[in-house]
């Protein structure tokens, strides 16, 4: 048995044993290999590293209390490693491939897959990126397919207890018809300052607006914005954040609760209307939020009076994490099992 203390896990890398590549040549995908080693041999002109040619994904593999592992969702990020592949020109990577790919590197590591009950879960990490060399700009002719896993606790340190967070008005993440919609690194660099701002000054994550008029809420950091209003359920509508997976699961699940859902803009002013707020994605899973504030217009938000995640937050992040650790039937058909 492994001697990790799964109960206070960071979310961060700790090495396993095992991980997976599979390279793309001469217009064909090659075998998957198992390799043991951390690093990888790239060229200096791989397009990745010069112009960002790169998309990433994360999801999650969870222990029951049947022991059985349980991968959710990974038909919805190997769709959308698809998209993101297709947005900065690279090759795609075949379901069957994605698929195999990650049950491998689950398989292999099962060591490292969190204990049921400790709260924590395998994170895995799959990448796609341009190994081939160019100076030019255009895409590149080879590229390389890999997943790693990690075991992980939550994303913020805080897990299900309400954060701050700040109104980023001077930084944009993504341009109205860019890349915000893929999941490419470049967001991420783009993202850096505003989180290190943020977190500088005491708060969680940034929340970026949209980057045209600064009138709309886009995301909360690295995970999607959602607030309740009495029975509704409501997000923003927008071409420049990343389409969380998280997020389309609580809409089914509040529809299934009762609720109205509403995928539309989300002007700020209406932060005042909402009864609570939160973040929702892989790796933050639900973070509800106890106050935004708007350093730029001196406005502050506050939820949450008696610092606990609001009773629909919690009925929501209860319900996703029964689901996906097989305590509750998988009445969505969300979970793929590890055999
Ligand atoms: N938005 C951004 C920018 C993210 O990095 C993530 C994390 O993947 C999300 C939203 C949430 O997406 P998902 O629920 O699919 O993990
Ligand atoms: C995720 O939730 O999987 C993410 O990718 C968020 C972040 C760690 C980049």
């Amino acid at each position: 048995m492994l001697n990790l203390d799964w109960s206070h896990l960071p979310f961060g890398y700790v090495k396993t044993d095992y991980n997976v590549r599979c390279y793309y040549r001469d217009g064909k995908w090659g075998e998957l290999e198992i390799s043991s080693s951390e690093f990888i041999n790239l060229h200096m002109a791989a397009s990745s590293l010069h112009y960002g040619q790169e998309a990433f994904e994360g999801m999650k593999a969870f222990m029951g209390k049947d022991g059985k592992i349980r991968v959710f969702r990974w038909e919805e990020n190997a769709r959308r490693m698809e998209s993101s592949a297709n947005g900065v020109m690279m090759a795609v990577v075949p379901n069957e491939l994605f698929k195999k790919a990650i049950l491998t590197a689950i398989k292999m590591n099962e060591r490292f897959v969190p204990p049921y009950g400790t709260g924590a879960s395998l994170y895995l990490r799959p990448l796609l990126i341009g190994s081939g060399a160019r100076v030019g700009v255009k895409p590149a002719d080879e590229y390389l397919f890999m997943v790693f896993v990690t075991p992980v606790g939550p994303y913020f340190k805080e897990g299900f207890k309400p954060v701050s967070m700040m109104i980023a008005r001077d930084h944009d993440r993504a341009a109205p018809k860019g890349t915000g919609r893929y999941k490419v690194g470049g967001n991420y660099a783009a993202s850096l300052s505003a989180g290190e701002e943020a977190h500088h000054d005491g708060f969680a994550a940034a929340i970026f607006l949209d980057a045209r008029e600064k009138k709309y809420i886009d995301e909360a950091g690295p995970a999607n914005f959602f607030g309740i209003k009495g029975n509704t359920y409501i997000t923003p509508k927008s071409d420049s954040i990343l389409p969380s997976i998280t997020n389309k699961s609580l809409m089914d699940l509040a529809r299934d609760m009762g609720m109205e859902v509403e995928v539309r803009p989300v002007p700020v002013e209406e932060l005042k209307e909402f009864d609570e707020v939160g973040a929702c994605g892989t790796a933050a899973v639900i973070s509800p939020i106890c106050r935004i504030v708007d350093h730029v217009t001196g406005e502050e938000y506050k939820y949450c009076s008696n610092g606990e995640a609001g009773p629909v937050s919690t009925k929501l992040y209860k319900r996703l994490q029964a689901i996906q650790y097989g305590d509750e039937p998988d009445v969505f058909n969300w979970n793929t099992i590890v055999e």
